[in-house]
């Protein structure tokens, strides 16, 4: 009998597939979809603190002279609204559905924000994922960039009791010592790593456009060669996201060492029904290789297991002319 179990932030998921947060858990009937089609657990879409200081702007900037006091009124109504509809979608889906689910909050530098996380945790959210990304200052060291995550974490930490996750890109300098603080601040899991939305040149029009939204599986490696590094060394959970596009992939990360994958891309493209296949996939691969448990596999891929050193090695040269004849590179 196949057990596609995990635990993941202390909480046990049916399987390891959560639908990561975007635009298809931002409202009631996709998160029933995604249970409806064997989801783990979901994330939902980002509450983004950009967006509400925004509408917060927005507001301010109106002509309210004459009545000063309607600035403050506003500005608290605004801040509400965005985020009652947020807490009423986490009551909703906690009312009816039976998955997991993690609220989210996109942050890039502390705040009033941080009261938000105690409301969503008051709403019935199993988990939170901080999704953070400081945008690099040129007066700031990368020290004092990653202090800022560390000093958010903690804020939040402090209000809540609930397992916190820090989803993070992958532009530091050094990942082991970022991912070694969070988790030493308290971080429950770490997913690896989020996917910038990047920009793109039209050269026929000569304008700015915006690269592809959605990934290939080809960007995976990447996360996988992090996971596998950090998951035995690193004391927290790993989520492995971008570029994962089919059971393989999420085979491939639970050996890197990963306790779950957060997927999107290949839910836009191919919907919500591609799930049930992904998992048959994962679990016909471990009836061919004897397998009962992902626990059975996770890891057995890390660097701690491995010891190689294969997952360290940045530059081509030596790959490539170790496995020139079969890659046909020379
Ligand atoms: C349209 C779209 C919207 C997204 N919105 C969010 C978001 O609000 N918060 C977040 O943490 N990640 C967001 N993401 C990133 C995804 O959660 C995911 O980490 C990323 O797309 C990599 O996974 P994938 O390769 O399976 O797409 C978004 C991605 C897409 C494509």
């Amino acid at each position: 009998m196949i057990n596609l179990k995990t635990s993941y932030l202390g909480i046990e998921l049916s399987n390891p597939i959560i639908v990561s947060s975007s635009g298809l858990t931002s409202d009631i009937g996709s998160l029933r979809r995604a249970q409806e089609n064997g989801a783990g657990a979901i994330v939902l879409k980002s509450l983004f603190q950009e967006q509400i200081i925004a509408e917060t702007e927005l507001i301010q900037n109106m002509d309210l002279s004459g009545h000063p006091e309607a600035y403050d009124l506003i500005e608290n109504i605004t801040k509400d609204t965005t985020l009652s509809d947020y807490i009423l979608m986490i009551i909703q889906a906690k009312k009816e559905l039976k998955i997991p689910i993690i609220g989210s909050i996109n942050c890039i530098s502390n705040g009033d924000w941080v009261e938000y996380a105690k409301k969503i945790e008051d709403a019935g959210a199993d988990a939170l994922e901080l999704n953070l990304f400081i945008p690099p200052l040129f007066h700031k060291t990368s020290r004092e960039l990653e202090d800022l995550y560390i000093d958010i974490l903690t804020k939040v930490i402090d209000k809540v009791s609930l397992p916190i996750s820090v989803k993070i890109g992958s532009y530091f300098t050094n990942i082991y010592q970022i991912t070694n603080r969070l988790a030493n601040a308290g971080a429950s899991g770490i997913v690896l790593f989020n996917r910038f939305y990047n920009p793109d040149i039209n050269i026929n029009t000569m304008k700015l456009t915006y690269a592809s939204p959605l990934s290939h599986s080809d960007e995976l490696p990447h996360v996988l060669r992090w996971i596998a590094l950090l998951s035995g060394t690193v004391e927290t959970d790993f989520a492995a996201t971008t570029g994962i596009h089919s059971g393989s992939d999420v085979i491939k990360s639970i050996l890197a060492g990963a306790s779950a994958v957060e997927i999107a891309s290949v839910i836009y493209r191919k919907g919500f029904e591609f799930i049930p296949k992904m998992l048959s996939d994962i679990k016909n691969w471990m009836v061919d290789k004897k397998f009962q448990e992902l626990s059975q596999f996770k890891g057995i891929l890390s660097e701690t297991e491995l010891m190689n050193s294969t997952f360290e090695r940045f530059q081509y040269i030596k790959a490539l002319s170790e496995t020139a004849n079969s890659m046909k590179y020379f």
